[in-house]
């Protein structure tokens, strides 16, 4: 069933049928498709365009086919050209003749710009609430977890830090990413109904009604633009992307600190699976499928701007190609948003372990060093003397905080007894990471 064919003298092949159809997908818009034609039909009834009485009957049936598909009776099925076309047809066969009133002033270019524009703006804004989420619990686990740690620079242990001032790394980044999907969201919020096709429409109609009416901004400015407009999806999708690069981060991180060589912490089983062959084996299935996952939406990215390359204006059917992409990545970003939120909520801290690191790791080296500076010698000079004496400790499975003084003063006699202060982990950290906070 179509909205066109009347230029037509053979019927279109059914190959072409299916390679056009977009249903199966664009269903998803099924609300929003709803809502824009309600907005519409009362635009043209403030506009004189439809009679109060024809406004009523289109609304009343929209409203029943909105009930039927959200209580399964309507499916978003069959021989439709798209979600578009579902609609006008169902609403025709409900309310009669005056159905066909519903597509008055207005092309399917701008409904469905308009239908993309109010899906992605709530999607997003559910994404915002997920990171509100996630940033909560990020901040709760740092607050219950002041917990010494080896930080890694070339992944090798560097200097002590805690748990804390790890996990709120995370949390700065989380806030950008909030931060970037407002802004995306603020941009976006202009309503592309009343472009019509490409160069508005002759009725006298009101952009600034159903601007008000679907809660956008304002109208947008250029009705070209307001039809092939793209931007908006390939900037939020972008955002995802960086919300998908962080969250592999975090979960490289888990995967790591869970393997048995670090031990750091303890992933729950609730976010763990098992072997189907090693009995021994519980893995991080949760933080690899995140890390996974994180290709394909950053391959929803590279898709859509190739699509929208070298694209003349205005509408051209490639456009289509934008749907998929955009709910693929907006679902992918919120499901890995509340498993992550679910993992990090029941991750349990490995305090010992991490402290033996931090150990093991001469994680206060470069402080030792800093003693010597203080004590008047230079510092490439004390960089020497403290590496002598890491070598030193190596060979004799110690940590510098076990050598006696007298044994220290054989590699320099600027070591006093105060060098066990200096060099005492808290007393690292309060000197440096925690006196910035
Ligand atoms: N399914 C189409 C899309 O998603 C709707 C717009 C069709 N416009 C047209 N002129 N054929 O882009």
């Amino acid at each position: 069933m179509k909205l066109w064919g009347g230029r037509f003298k053979n019927a279109e092949s059914k190959l072409m049928e299916d390679f056009n159809s977009s249903l199966s997908f664009d269903k998803t818009l099924y609300y929003e498709d709803i809502i824009g034609s309600i907005a519409h039909v009362k635009m043209l009834s403030k506009c004189n365009i439809l009679t109060e009485k024809e406004k009523e009957t289109i609304i009343n049936g929209l409203n029943e086919i909105l009930s039927e598909i959200e209580s399964g009776k309507l499916k978003l099925e069959g021989d439709y050209e798209d979600i578009h076309s579902f609609m006008e047809v169902n609403l025709i066969k409900k309310v009669g003749e005056v159905g066909k009133k519903l597509h008055t002033a207005r092309s399917r270019n701008d409904q469905v710009a308009v239908d993309m524009r109010l899906y992605s703006k709530s999607k997003s804004k559910e994404i915002v609430e997920n990171i509100d989420i996630l940033l909560k619990t990020i901040k709760k686990i740092a607050d219950e977890n002041h917990v010494i740690m080896p930080g890694y620079t070339h992944l090798q242990r560097a200097q002590v830090v805690t748990f804390t001032h790890h996990m709120m790394a995370y949390h700065s980044m989380f806030k950008r990413d909030k931060q970037r999907l407002l802004n995306a969201i603020e941009i976006m919020d202009e309503n592309p109904l009343g472009c019509c096709a490409l160069a508005g429409t002759t009725y006298n109609t009101d952009r600034h009604f159903t601007t008000k009416e679907l809660g956008f901004k304002k109208p947008v400015d250029n009705f070209m633009d307001g039809v092939s407009d793209r931007d908006y999806l390939l900037e939020l999708i972008s955002d995802f992307s960086i919300i998908m690069m962080h969250l592999s981060r975090m979960s490289e991180e888990f995967i790591i600190w869970n393997s048995k060589e670090f031990d750091f912490i303890y992933i729950s089983d609730e976010f763990s699976t098992g072997s189907s062959i090693m009995p021994q084996k519980k893995n991080p299935d949760a933080a690899e499928l995140i890390r996974g996952k994180t290709g394909r939406v950053y391959g929803n990215l590279m898709g859509l701007l190739t699509t929208m390359k070298g694209l003349v204006l205005t509408y051209n059917k490639d456009m289509q190609e934008d749907k998929e992409p955009f709910f693929d990545a907006s679902d992918t970003v919120l499901k890995c948003l509340k498993v992550m939120n679910g993992m990090v909520c029941t991750l349990k801290i490995k305090k010992e372990k991490m402290y033996k690191a931090v150990k093991k790791g001469f994680l206060n080296a470069t402080e030792g060093a800093d003693y010597l500076v203080n004590k008047g010698m230079p510092f490439r000079d004390a960089h020497g003397v403290i590496g002598e004496i890491v070598l030193y400790c190596e060979e004799n499975d110690k940590a510098i905080e076990d050598l006696q003084i007298d044994e220290l003063k054989k590699f320099s006699d600027l070591f006093e007894i105060d060098i066990y202060d200096f060099i005492d982990y808290e007393n690292t950290l309060n000197r440096g990471i925690k006196k910035e906070m």
